[in-house]
């Protein structure tokens, strides 16, 4: 049964809100989500051209800065350059990753510590950078996004599923100690998801069909399910939800 009488948050209009990797794929369908709320969007992404195109599309809701999260000075300067524009962050959605294959034989420590440089570091970071200005508006919500391949036990990436269970424990240690402060932080888990990316590289007929199999809902999943997820938790609906794990895969896992 489908339905196109969404969820529609009051309590989101007018936040300032920031996602990491917001140009394309889940992090897109996220910014939109958002800014069809009514909230004010900033976005961190080192793809120039989708991020200033998709900000063009947005209008007045979506701004962004160029960043590389690898690097965590760049980080942290464009955390502070979007609150000087936009106002305190008080949603972070921790977005941004790559799901690169590797072949465990060939992971050199440069390789791996730029995996967890790209797929789990800046998460931390960006979460300091913006705690502060959570607490002085007197709460926040920190939404990490995690990965069902882990859970599945799925191989060819040892270094992403490494860093993917890392963010199980980084979100559950940190909504400890920001809880205090009314700081909520939850993650995410989306299973198969149907962005450009994984279209382009991976879904063959037979996987898709092995997929769906595997789903428990016959479906593929489209990027807007796990923005809807996203939008709830950042949302003072889930005002007691912390340290939770949310998954959004169909059943698959
Ligand atoms: N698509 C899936 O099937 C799937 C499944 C499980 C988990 N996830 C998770 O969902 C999140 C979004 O995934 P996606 O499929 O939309 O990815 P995607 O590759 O389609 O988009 C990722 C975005 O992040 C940006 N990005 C990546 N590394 C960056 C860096 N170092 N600095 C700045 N920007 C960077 C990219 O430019 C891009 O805009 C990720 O955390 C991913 O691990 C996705």
């Amino acid at each position: 049964m489908s339905s196109r009488n969404f969820g529609n948050y009051p309590s989101l209009k007018g936040r300032v809100v920031l996602v990491t990797g917001g140009a394309s794929g889940i992090g897109a369908a996220i910014v939109r989500g958002f800014v069809a709320q009514g909230a004010q969007v900033g976005i961190l992404d080192y793809d120039a051209e989708a991020a200033a195109g998709l900000a063009h599309d947005l209008g007045s809701g979506c701004d962004w800065e160029y960043c590389d999260l690898r690097d965590i000075a760049a980080l942290q300067r464009a955390v502070a350059a979007l609150s000087d524009r936009l106002g305190p962050v008080t949603v972070l959605v921790n977005n941004a990753a790559r799901d690169d294959r590797h072949g465990w034989q060939d992971v050199t420590t440069e390789y791996w510590d730029e995996r967890m440089a790209n797929n789990l570091r800046h998460m931390f970071f960006a979460i300091q950078a913006v705690a502060p200005g959570m607490a002085a508006a007197g709460g926040g919500s920190v939404i990490n996004l995690g990965s069902t391949s882990w859970v599945e036990g799925m191989g060819g990436m040892p270094a992403y599923t490494t860093a993917k269970a890392g963010v199980h424990g980084l979100t559950r240690g940190m909504a400890r100690d920001l809880g205090p402060q009314r700081i909520r932080v939850n993650a995410v888990l989306p299973g198969w998801i149907m962005t450009e990316r994984q279209l382009e590289l991976w879904a063959s007929p037979e996987a898709l069909e092995a997929r769906k199999a595997q789903q428990c809902l016959p479906e593929l999943i489209d990027p807007v399910y796990v923005a809807r997820m996203v939008l709830f938790l950042a949302s003072d609906d889930a005002a007691m939800c912390s340290a939770g794990i949310y998954v959004v895969d169909g059943g698959g896992s």
